[in-house]
């Protein structure tokens, strides 16, 4: 599956309940078993910039989604120091959200191709070799978030997903090596069908 002399930058993106974590869990197994090397990852990262950015997500510090596209990309500039120190140690990077979502959240919330061009043409912001977009319906969202145990504004949240899931899917189409792959089956046929993408 894997090219060992070539690690992979892999990104996940997917809405609420689309099943990243299960996903990158299940890749991360089954690549460490193939004795592939793996850095696992995530954005808002834990560093300072990240953190910050937790407080301005729960509505702690309020930002602007210009300040907001600014510090996402700020803090993926940051991350990509240990991004990059990974894949020279020879590990696959699997990393929890990338630009693609600072592009369908603070793009649609404020100009798009700034947004886009602020992270697609900085030097510091490595392109990943794969985004793979889990996606789902809003009403198997739902589902899913139900069977959590999770309680929500049920039409809120779903007109809520639905249009994330729009953003994403406008944005992703102008967006480097993104692969859509439709996540509404059982996890196990989800990963069958992400180690295709990753074998084609
Ligand atoms: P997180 O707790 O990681 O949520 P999830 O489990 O859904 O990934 O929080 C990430 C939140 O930050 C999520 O609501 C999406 C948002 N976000 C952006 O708006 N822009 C970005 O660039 C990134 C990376 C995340």
């Amino acid at each position: 599956m894997q090219n060992k002399k070539s690690p992979r930058f892999i990104v996940f993106e997917g809405i609420d309940g689309a099943g990243k974590t299960t996903q990158i869990d299940l890749l991360e197994k089954a690549l460490l078993k193939q004795g592939v090397p793996v850095e696992r990852t995530a954005e808002p990262t834990t560093g300072d910039t990240g953190k910050l950015l937790r407080r301005a997500l729960s509505g702690e510090i309020p930002k602007t989604p210009e300040e907001l596209a600014l510090l996402f990309t700020l803090d993926r500039v940051e991350h990509n120091q240990a991004i990059e120190k990974a894949l020279a140690a020879g590990k696959t990077v699997l990393c929890d959200r990338y630009y693609y979502s600072t592009i369908a959240y603070q793009g649609s919330a404020s100009d798009m191709g700034w947004v886009k061009s602020l992270n697609l043409n900085c030097p510091a912001i490595r392109t990943p070799d794969l985004c793979l977009f889990l996606d789902l319906t809003p009403e198997e969202s739902i589902q899913r978030i139900r069977a959590r145990g999770q309680t929500a504004e049920i039409y809120e949240t779903k007109e809520q997903l639905s249009k994330i899931r729009n953003r994403f899917l406008n944005a992703i189409k102008t967006l480097p090596n993104v692969r859509i792959v439709d996540a509404a089956s059982s996890p196990e046929r989800v990963h069958e069908r992400i180690l295709e993408v990753l074998r084609g």
